[in-house]
């Protein structure tokens, strides 16, 4: 994500940093090596994150889009239990492999490289899963949010960034990047997300919009 500069943003990023998990920058300072920390997580959403991860208490985790291990690392410190990531890049996830082994978590994060749409699939035998973040391919997630239908546990929690699409979402920001046939997958993935036969749900207002969600 990317600070609007807004004014709440800083004061509550200067407040809040310091409750990451230590070691958090080499992450971010990764992600900056491919020019991609403005896709990062901003570090006032990873406290978010974390902290519901913490709350919700599962330990099995699946993170779609890796990038080079941020929000993975605040996911694992978070549960203490076992993190499968996905990540189509393969230098991202390469480095983001490297990343977790110098911080000895090599054996409780498993960095699955390819298209989640497909290699979500190796995964199953593992299951039923705790809690999924998506972060990955916006015109997927409605795929996504399938798979966990199917794979995660009933009191599993979904959590999904960048679901505001920039404003495109409500039919703001013409013009922006997102193609009309995104917006409309996104807007079905969140009839799905807010159906409350299958989810207790809402979105945290963070400048990219946070869906949180609960499969009954
Ligand atoms: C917004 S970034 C993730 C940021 C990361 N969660 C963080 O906070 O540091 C999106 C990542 O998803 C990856 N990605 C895109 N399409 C994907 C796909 N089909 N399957 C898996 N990963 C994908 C991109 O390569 C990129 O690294």
């Amino acid at each position: 994500m990317r600070s609007n500069g807004s004014t709440v943003e800083d004061y509550f990023s200067d407040k809040l940093t310091s409750q990451l998990p230590l070691g958090f920058e080499v992450f971010r300072q990764a992600s900056d090596q491919f020019q991609k920390t403005r896709i990062s997580l901003a570090p006032l959403e990873a406290t978010l994150l974390q902290t519901l991860v913490k709350a919700h208490g599962g330990t099995k985790w699946v993170e779609i889009g890796t990038l080079t291990g941020f929000s993975g690392y605040c996911i694992s410190q978070a549960s203490k239990g076992h993190l499968w990531t996905f990540e189509k890049d393969p230098a991202h996830a390469a480095r983001a492999r490297e990343l977790f082994r110098d911080q000895n978590l090599h054996d409780r994060i498993t960095v699955v490289e390819g298209d989640a749409s497909q290699t979500l699939a190796s995964i199953v035998g593992e299951g039923p899963f705790d809690g999924l973040f998506i972060d990955g391919n916006k015109g997927a997630y409605g795929e996504y949010l399938q798979w966990a239908l199917k794979n995660l546990r009933p009191g599993g929690m979904i959590i999904a960034d960048n679901v505001y699409l920039g404003g495109a979402i409500w039919g703001e920001a013409q013009g922006s990047h997102w193609s009309a046939s995104v917006v409309q997958r996104m807007r079905e993935f969140l009839t799905v997300l807010f159906d409350p036969n299958l989810f207790t749900a809402s979105v945290a207002p963070t400048s990219e919009g946070l869906a949180i969600a609960i499969k009954k």
